[in-house]
């Protein structure tokens, strides 16, 4: 791949919110709002919530940190990056063809709860879900997923729009409308909130997410937490190194990454905080799993006026949020294919989604034609999201963390960081080299351990 084609391609961020904006529509999707709420719900709430947060801080944003530098530092996709920093014959790049597997894997199913977003849109027009009844609200979601043809029909219906999106190139414009649509989502789940917390039982709620009871954090609960700290902030696979490939040369990296991330924490927590009270007042089961956003946020939004029309916006900006997540996803096998097997752009995103179609459907069905069809106990709905963010997320947080920790090394990691001497942090690269090099990919390795109950 010449040099030139590269470059083409990397006309790269071209403004300093505009990095921010397409880093945070990254991080910001159906995670926030669906699997923030579901998670939390399952395990427990607010000890669960406090393990999720030491691991975004201790783990999550230095490996953050680290990929959006390593990307930044080799201009290009994350099987490239590492194969350019890393001493010749060394298999780094293998962080990249796990992280393309990963993509694929947290796809099929992402691409089905965005499915089941756009379907909601409908539905909320013709206002069959605006109730606060949760037999209402959980019946219309189960017939949604239990029709194997909706389900499938809908998922293609994403894959089509998404590809439809990266073939026109129009990733400059899906910047665009995220970044204007974005602060409206703040807005409404401003407002959910508010509404939520003058239900009833809004006490009750706040309890179950801010009062934590140790007794439920155990070695599973514990890894499902950094799991969910991996996929919120889109690292272990390379999203962020891709991502970083695209920074300025001037970015302040950790800066931007922590604006990022304290963003990305806010909006998980304006959902757990529009949802909880409404799951008490209402007689919603915290403990629901994935559905639990689909039939909750309906009920929230009976309570309003103009909910109605509300609702319809709601679930349009949740649609674009995930938008920007799926295609920072996509963006990794799309980038990898074209430039490692010189591949089209539009070649590599044709076959990434015809992958991705096949993958795909075995969740689509998961409700319905194959319900029964499990490994390890799990359907493949399950499965495809345990194995990426419990297992190849973290383990592609540790090899990046040694990476940079024991090969790359401090000198270099300083250079980068400080944007060649122009920023004076060389306190914050030390703290930064001391948790990359020991702490997380030590604590990483513990909690996999454990949570695997291999020790
Ligand atoms: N972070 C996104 C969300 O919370 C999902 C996502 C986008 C992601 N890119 C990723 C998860 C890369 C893991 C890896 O919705």
């Amino acid at each position: 791949m010449s040099q030139q084609s590269l470059s083409v391609k990397r006309d790269g961020f071209t403004s300093s919110f505009g990095v921010l904006a397409a880093t945070l529509g990254s991080a910001v999707g159906l995670g926030n709002i669906w699997k923030f709420p579901y998670m939390t719900g399952a395990n427990g709430g607010a000890g669960f919530l406090l393990v999720y947060l030491l691991a975004t801080l201790l783990i999550g944003l230095p490996v953050m940190i680290a990929e959006i530098t390593l990307g930044r530092q080799a201009k290009a996709n994350p099987i490239t990056t590492l194969q350019r920093l890393a001493p010749r014959g060394q298999p780094w790049w293998l962080i990249g063809a796990f992280g393309m597997l990963a993509a694929f894997l947290i796809m099929s199913f992402y691409s089905e709860v965005v499915a089941w977003v756009f379907a909601y849109i409908l539905k909320a027009i013709d206002g069959s879900i605006l109730s606060s009844d949760p037999q209402v609200t959980g019946a219309a979601f189960g017939a949604l997923i239990s029709d194997p043809l909706q389900s499938l029909l809908w998922q293609w219906g994403v894959l089509i729009f998404i590809g439809g999106i990266l073939l026109c190139g129009v990733s400059k414009g899906i910047e665009a409308v995220t970044k204007k649509l974005m602060p409206l989502l703040f807005l409404l789940l401003l407002m959910l909130c508010a509404v939520s917390l003058s239900l009833e039982k809004a006490s009750e709620g706040l309890a179950f997410l801010f009062q934590p009871d140790f007794s439920k954090i155990t070695g599973s609960v514990v890894l499902m937490a950094m799991g969910l700290a991996f996929f919120k902030l889109s690292i272990g696979m390379g999203t962020m190194m891709t991502y970083g490939s695209y920074f300025r040369d001037d970015q302040n990296i950790p800066s931007t990454t922590v604006r990022v991330m304290a963003a990305d924490l806010f909006v998980s927590m304006l959902a757990g905080i529009a949802i909880f009270p409404a799951v008490f007042t209402f007689g919603f089961e915290p403990a629901a799993g994935p559905s639990l956003v689909f039939i909750t946020i309906p009920a929230v939004f009976a309570q309003i006026p103009m909910g109605h029309l509300l609702m319809v916006v709601f679930f349009v900006l949740a649609a674009v949020a995930a938008t920007g997540a799926m295609l920072s996803l996509l963006e990794v096998p799309v980038a990898i294919i074209h430039e490692r097997f010189g591949l089209s752009r539009k070649k590599a995103t044709l076959i990434s989604l015809l992958i991705l179609a096949l993958m795909g459907s075995t969740c689509a069905l998961t409700n319905s034609t194959l319900a029964e069809f499990k490994l390890f106990g799990m359907t493949m709905f399950d499965l495809f999201d345990y194995l990426s963010s419990n297992i190849i997320l973290p383990a592609g947080g540790i090899f990046v963390a040694l990476f940079v920790g024991w090969v790359w090394g401090f000198d270099k990691l300083k250079l980068a960081l400080s944007n060649h001497g122009a920023l004076a942090n060389e306190g914050l690269v030390r703290v930064l080299f001391f948790l990359l090099r020991y702490v997380s990919p030590l604590l990483i390795l513990l909690v996999m351990l454990k949570g695997l109950g291999l020790f």
